[in-house]
């Protein structure tokens, strides 16, 4: 069996579930990967600090270089959060040969390319399919599983905070800065949480996700992005007495050469199969010519789901060593050259 040693950046809500996860299935990957997954040190900001988690002395660290200039670790897991100094250290383990598994949508959707493109040149992956709908492996589906496909559409609910908070206010009548504090103590809201209520977070996602449907760049600007802190208690009894249930959309749309994507409040009938779609949980319509419909449903956030992408993701890494694949469009100049962004 071969030890693969790996440094984690973070240890909070994603981090813990994934230092769980090798801890509880490390022994059953060992027998079936012949793989041993080693966690050498992880990067947190405050050492001292009382973890949920059993760590041993020397593992926590607060200097980043302890993982990047470490030659014995060959992956790095980033699950700190946000651009600075996310990307610098992502930026700086690929450059020293260390395939990078993240779960940090805002540094993939703002960043791809570059981050692509040293992945490339160093050659080292770059996996990421933590990064969107929590624990469903809706880009793993998309880009390997319908390949075979043109797709068309993507529609779906892709924050688990703001579904939290709308079908808690829906089905409980509870205020939404109470319900948004739950969704927070409960592990679902970004560092930040003006990230989930106003939908960057929905932008970032659908950004990556259509990028990837459409074979092409899908920049952040070309999405139109609506949050939910205008919605009240009456909005959705309102639209509960006309048949509607309040869901916060991500539709990606192309015709043609027009992409169309947008997130927003939408009113969606109370039979659709995406109102029946509660708390944290995420699902995700795809449009395929072949295929047809398809629906992905699951937990969208939390530690345990996301750990389980990011585990998935560190063992695939270690499968396909030596023949990472990288997007097509990660250089911007390739991308959608007669493409016409329709978001208006
Ligand atoms: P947390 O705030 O719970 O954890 C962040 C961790 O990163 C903490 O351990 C923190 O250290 C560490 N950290 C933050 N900044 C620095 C820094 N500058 N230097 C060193 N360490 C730092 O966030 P989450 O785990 O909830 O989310 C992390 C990432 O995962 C985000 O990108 C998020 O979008 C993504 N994600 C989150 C999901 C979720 O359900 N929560 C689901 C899918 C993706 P310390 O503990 O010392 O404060
Ligand atoms: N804050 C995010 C959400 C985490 O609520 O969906 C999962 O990406």
């Amino acid at each position: 069996a071969e030890e693969i040693k790996i440094g984690l950046l973070g240890l909070g809500n994603v981090g813990t579930g994934v230092y769980k996860i090798l801890l509880e299935n490390g022994r059953e990957i060992f027998h079936r990967e012949g793989l041993e997954l080693k966690v050498e040190k992880i990067l947190v900001k405050n050492v001292g600090r009382k973890r949920a988690v059993n760590i041993e002395q020397g593992i926590l660290t607060d200097s980043i270089d302890d993982i990047t200039d470490n030659p014995e670790i060959s992956i790095v897991a980033e699950f700190m959060g946000g651009v600075d100094p996310a990307r610098e250290y992502i930026l700086k383990a690929l450059k020293n040969k260390k395939t990078v598994v993240t779960a940090n949508k805002e540094v993939m959707a703002k960043h791809w390319h570059e981050l692509e493109r040293v992945a490339g040149e160093n050659g080292v992956g770059l996996y990421y399919e933590a990064s969107v709908a929590g624990g469903i492996p809706v880009i793993n589906c998309v880009r390997e599983s319908l390949q075979a496909n043109k797709i068309d559409k993507i529609m779906g609910i892709i924050n688990g905070t703001t579904n939290y908070i709308l079908t808690k206010m829906s089905d409980d009548g509870r205020a939404f800065n109470d319900v948004l504090a739950d969704a927070q103590r409960l592990g679902y809201a970004e560092p930040d949480p003006t990230a989930d209520i106003e939908a960057y977070d929905a932008m970032y996602k659908l950004s990556i996700l259509s990028s990837i449907a459409f074979h092409t760049r899908v920049h952040i600007d070309n999405v139109y992005r609506e949050g939910i802190t205008g919605i009240t208690v009456d909005d959705i009894n309102y639209g509960k007495e006309l048949g509607y249930a309040i869901r916060l959309l991500a539709i990606a749309k192309k015709r043609g050469k027009a992409i169309e994507t947008r997130v927003h409040p939408t009113f969606i009938p109370l039979n659709h199969p995406l109102a029946a779609v509660k708390d944290s949980f995420n699902a995700v319509f795809i449009n395929g010519d072949a295929v047809g419909d398809l629906m992905l449903y699951g937990r969208g956030a939390g530690d345990m789901p996301t750990g389980s992408a990011i585990v998935s993701d560190i063992i695939a890494a270690c499968r396909n060593r030596g023949r990472h694949r990288y997007s097509t469009f990660y250089n911007e100049s390739v991308a959608s050259e007669d493409i016409v962004f329709d978001n208006n």
